[in-house]
C-alpha cells in the first residue's frame, strides 16, 4: 500500500487557536482525523505529524526517504527560510518520492517575507491557499501519480 507521511511544521499544532481569521477554526486534530479519512477514501495509508523543532522535521523527512513514504509538507515559517529543510526535502524527491509542499493559505497574498519559499524549487508540486482542502488536494495530487 502506498504510504504518505503528512508533516506539520512550527505553530500548527496551535491551529484553531492561532489567528483563526486567518488560519480557520479547524484543531490540527481535525485536520489529522480528516487527513485520515481522506488518506482511507484514496486507499493510501498516511500518518500525521506535528513538530515545532526543525530538527525533527530533518529527521521525519530523512525516515520518509528510508521508509519510502511520499509526503505532503506544510513548512510553515521554515518555508522561507530554512535551507536545511530544504535540503532534506530534496532528498525525498531526488529519491524518487512525491513531496507536496502545501499552504492553508496563500503566502503570495501575504507579507513579502512569505513571497520565497525555499522549499517549492525542491518539491514536485505545491498547493496553497485552500484551507485544510490543500491537504486533500495534495493527497489526491499524490493518489493519482502513484
Ligand atoms: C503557512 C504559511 C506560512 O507563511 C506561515 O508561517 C505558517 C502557515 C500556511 O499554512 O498558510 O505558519 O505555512
Amino acid at each position: 500500500m502506498t504510504r504518505l507521511m503528512v508533516l506539520n511544521g512550527p505553530n500548527l499544532g496551535r491551529l484553531g487557536a492561532r489567528e483563526p481569521e486567518v488560519y480557520g477554526s479547524t484543531t490540527h486534530d481535525d485536520l489529522a482525523a480528516a487527513v485520515e479519512k481522506w488518506a482511507t477514501d484514496l486507499g493510501v495509508q498516511v500518518e500525521t505529524r506535528q513538530t515545532d523543532d526543525e530538527s525533527q522535521l530533518v529527521g521525519w523527512l530523512h525516515e520518509a526517504v528510508d521508509s519510502r513514504s511520499h509526503v505532503v509538507l506544510n513548512p510553515a515559517a521554515f518555508t522561507h527560510y530554512s535551507y536545511a529543510l530544504r535540503d532534506a526535502a530534496a532528498q525525498v524527491t531526488t529519491a524518487g518520492l512525491l513531496l507536496v509542499e502545501v499552504h492553508l493559505t496563500n503566502p503570495y497574498a501575504r507579507e513579502t517575507f512569505r513571497h520565497v519559499s525555499v522549499i517549492g524549487p525542491v518539491a514536485t508540486g505545491t498547493v496553497a491557499g485552500f484551507g485544510i482542502d490543500s491537504y486533500r488536494l495534495a493527497l489526491e495530487a499524490i493518489a493519482a501519480r502513484v
